[in-house]
């Protein structure tokens, strides 16, 4: 189990050092070269000797609030974690730094307009967790170290700069340009990990008085019927863990080259284009998301090897906020088909020699980025764990233990070992009924985990499980779909695949289920003319990692898909993520 001395591995921060407790960053987006040119006025909380990550940023020059050059050494970069920047902090405390960001900014992506839905305007946004808010601001990468900060964006007139964080004002930048100035301000301390700003045509619309979407205008009239359940997932949400401390909650629909589903942000959630599916049906997505404000972003992970205690807790809040208000049911099918996703990556590390990843409390070192080691374990198994707690105790219970929880370490980052002990000065005697060491710290997924009981996965599980072409299927949800194609044994022969044919499902219009079975297609090695299409055209128009990674994992074990694979990479990689890109490329790197 993780030490409580031990420090951070993704950071050269060493815990004493003088922290950053605000930074004044300003910002001027430059869509011609590519990036941004900044300063940053931190203040520290002592003066001393402190240190600073970076990735691939040009320092111009560091000064002391008087303007005097401050002396600084640079630390080597290091392919996991990058640079980093040393220096005394000035008895005023104040350090100021010129600098400007690289194009290929590991945190950034920059999209041409013809990238974006309205083809009229580039876009660009930045992508902090876990470690790539180091490559567009300096900053203490740990997410242990909390600061406040004060945003200045200088865009293009056309454009609109939005952060998480409040909003001050938007005003022309200088006289006789065609630039403005949008302030931000956020007040409550943040890890560096959700520091976030995305620039473009965006367009809003307000859904209640705390929550708005945003997203380029040919995407918002969707966008806003598709979340217009927000009011109820809040208070749903705020039942369970307690008053919402952030005041806001937007929503922002990025480009759909955005790597992940969904992303935290404070105020202002990061989220994929094809969650709006029409039907309301990616819901847990927005449940997800806005859970992390009280875990991830109240009480957050004091490295990435405590992960589990972000995702596990807010994979459990997704849980009870879609069986509130859809049922238990639903929430069940959900869970089962998060269950085959677990199955999944625990059968990859162990293949692959990773099975120490498959703990909740993993031991990482600076060499294991977290990019590498990201799967759905510590989401899934995590939710379990807390559902053990749960059961042992009561729901009643539990619920108590959760406000309290969260009240505790609201602003504070905990290790596994620091959660442990305050459920057992709370729920004393529940971790060894639930035999926690098995959890926590043992491989693969502990023999008294609980089941799941669906009536609708049942159905879709049977047919699965007798390699059935479904008949009954057309009453089926998108959901009980995914299940099922999820399900079925990859030992299955190709025409397996080509029976399903006949429904159609190249053409699903819900991602998730054309996903589901191109994957399984290829998995059974059947690739007809429309599953090539469609494969292809997943793969050129979504960025989103959960998705094109297993289907490049799945070209790449064959050599003749190896190369047709590469082919489709070389005509997507200019729309995928700076991130997406380095996943795909390690793919290709271990098959050859
Ligand atoms: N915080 C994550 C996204 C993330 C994880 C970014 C690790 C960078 C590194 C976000 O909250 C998330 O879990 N997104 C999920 C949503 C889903 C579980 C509902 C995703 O993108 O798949
Ligand atoms: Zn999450």
């Amino acid at each position: 189990m993780a030490n409580e001395t031990v420090r951070d591995p993704h950071s050269h921060y060493v815990s004493g050092q003088p922290k950053m407790k605000h930074v004044r960053w300003h910002v001027e987006v430059s869509f011609a070269d590519r990036v941004l040119d900044c300063t940053a006025l931190i203040t520290f909380n002592k003066p001393g000797l402190t240190t600073l990550d970076l990735r691939g940023i040009e320092i111009k020059f560091v000064k002391d609030d008087r303007f005097f050059d401050l002396a600084y050494t640079r630390i080597q970069d290091h392919p996991v974690i990058g640079g980093a920047i040393q220096f005394v902090v000035p008895e005023s405390r104040i350090v100021f730094i010129d600098y400007k960001t690289s194009p290929s900014a590991s945190g950034l992506q920059w999209l041409t307009k013809e990238q974006t839905s309205g083809k009229r305007h580039p876009f660009m946004f930045t992508q902090g967790q876990c470690l790539h808010t180091r490559s567009f601001l300096p900053c203490q990468g740990t997410p242990e170290v909390r600061f406040t900060f004060d945003a200045s964006i200088v865009v293009p007139k056309e454009l609109r700069a939005l952060m998480g964080a409040n909003h001050i004002s938007r005003s022309d930048w200088r006289e006789f340009e065609d630039r403005v100035v949008e302030r931000w301000r956020m007040q409550q301390p943040i890890p560096a990990y959700l520091v976030s700003l995305a620039v473009g045509d965006l367009e809003e619309r307000d859904i209640t008085d705390r929550c708005r979407v945003y997203a380029e205008p040919e995407m918002i009239e969707q966008a806003t019927a598709e979340f217009k359940d927000i009011g109820k997932i809040m208070e749903a949400a705020e039942r369970l863990a307690g008053p919402y401390e952030w005041g806001r909650f937007d929503m922002l629909v990025l480009p759909p080259s955005f790597p992940y589903g969904g992303m935290e942000n404070p105020r202002l959630a990061f989220l994929l284009p094809t969650i709006v599916t029409g039907t309301g049906s990616m819901a847990f997505v927005i449940a997800h998301e806005l859970a992390h404000a009280w875990t991830g972003n109240l009480i957050t992970n004091a490295s990435w090897g405590d992960f589990w205690l972000n995702e596990g807790w807010t994979t459990y809040f997704e849980h009870r906020i879609l069986e509130e208000l859809y049922g238990k049911e639903e929430a069940l099918l959900h869970m089962a088909i998060q269950e085959r996703g677990l199955k999944r990556d625990m059968d990859r590390f162990f293949a692959t020699g990773k099975q120490a990843w498959t703990k909740l409390s993993v031991d990482l070192t600076q060499d294991d980025d977290p990019d590498d080691v990201f799967s759905i374990i510590p989401y899934v198994k995590g939710a379990m764990f807390v559902q053990m707690l749960e059961e042992a105790v009561g729901r009643a219970r539990f619920d108590k233990f959760i406000q309290r929880y969260i009240e505790r370490f609201k602003f504070i980052s905990i290790s596994t070992q620091r959660f442990l002990e305050f459920v057992e000065g709370e729920l004393s005697g529940v971790l060894e009924t639930v035999h926690h060491l098995e959890w926590v710290d043992g491989e693969g997924v502990p023999t008294n985990a609980p089941r799941v009981n669906s009536q609708k996965a049942a159905v879709a599980l049977a047919d699965a499980q007798f390699n059935m072409v479904p008949l009954d299927s057309h009453a089926w949800s998108s959901n009980q779909w995914v299940l099922y194609l999820q399900s079925l044994s990859r030992e299955l022969p190709k025409s397996h695949a080509e029976e399903l044919t006949q429904f159609g499902l190249t053409r699903a219009v819900n991602i998730e289920v054309r996903w589901s079975y191109l994957l399984f297609a290829l998995e059974v090695g059947f690739m007809d003319d429309e599953v090539a299409r469609s494969v292809e055209e997943l793969l050129t128009t979504v960025g989103r990692m959960k998705y094109i990674l297993p289907l490049y994992r799945a070209l790449a074990c064959k050599p003749v898909a190896l190369v047709y694979a590469q082919q489709i990479f070389d005509k997507a990689r200019s729309g995928y993520h700076p991130i997406a890109i380095a996943q795909v490329e390690r793919i290709f790197k271990e098959s050859t």
